[in-house]
């Protein structure tokens, strides 16, 4: 028995790997985070306990990770995306070591490529970018913005929307071109997926209506997407 950090991907519930549907189909206990789909919570069998989030500290879930793990039960800590970017997963793989409790990480599809990819920008597009930056962006004004600037290939946002017109200043200000195009996506892969697209200098004003989660991409590559437009076939959420 033991404990599997579970990637749920990034949102649409197809979207879970072949083998976390299958360790979430045979577990006893379930944690699950606020952005995991509610279809894949229903997966788990009807006697597992299911536990939200909510309000839960970090230390609280690690107690409950541990605690259902010692007991013997199979504990599926089902996580949005990939457990391990930007999704904590880490501490709690670390804290289960740390107690001697067996545990796996089971991978996910990480908003990092999957969300840009559902509106068709391809983050490493040959010839483009060849790089991409993963940025934690819900401290705006504690990014080191010239690093930035001169990252090269893609960056990626993540829960910056609330900050997106400092992000998007504090880019400029460092020096990155003014025209470059940048892409806010809102519930990727998901039915009320939405994409605004407009250079550095706009962006934020046309992303004021979207609503978290949203993912900002920064970069060439969000051209491509304008040039695969309607013939890319759009992914229809599908129940898992
Ligand atoms: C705490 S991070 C977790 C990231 C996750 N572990 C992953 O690999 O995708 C949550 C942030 O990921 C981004 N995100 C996750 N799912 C998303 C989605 N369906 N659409 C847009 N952004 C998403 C948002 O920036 C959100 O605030």
């Amino acid at each position: 028995m033991s404990v599997y950090l579970v990637g749920a991907g990034p949102g649409d519930p197809g979207l879970i790997t072949v083998r976390g549907l299958s360790l979430l189909r045979e577990c006893d206990v379930v944690l699950y985070d606020r952005l995991v789909a509610p279809e894949l919570v229903q997966q788990a069998p009807l006697r597992a306990v299911r536990i939200p989030r909510g309000s839960l500290s970090q230390e609280q879930i690690n107690e409950l990770l541990i605690g259902h793990g010692r007991a013997g039960f199979r504990v599926v800590r089902l996580k949005g995306g990939d457990p391990f970017v930007f999704g904590r997963g880490g501490e709690e793989a670390l804290a289960l070591a740390d107690a001697g409790v067996p545990f796996e990480v089971v991978p996910g599809v990480s908003s990092l490529s999957a969300v840009p990819a559902a509106v068709d920008i391809p983050v490493t597009h040959r010839g483009i970018a060849a790089a991409v930056t993963a940025v934690a962006a819900h401290e705006p004004d504690r990014l080191d913005y010239p690093a930035l600037a001169r990252a090269p290939g893609t960056l990626v946002f993540f829960m910056g929307l609330a900050g997106l017109d400092r992000l998007a200043a504090g880019l400029i200000a460092a020096g990155k071109a003014a025209a470059t195009p940048a892409a806010v996506v809102s519930s990727g892969t998901l039915p009320d997926q939405e994409l605004v697209v407009g250079d550095l200098t706009e962006i934020a004003a046309l992303a004021t209506a979207l609503e978290p989660p949203s993912l900002l991409v920064v970069g060439e590559v969000v051209r491509i997407a304008g040039r695969l437009g309607a013939a890319a076939l759009r992914r229809v959420a599908m129940a898992a």
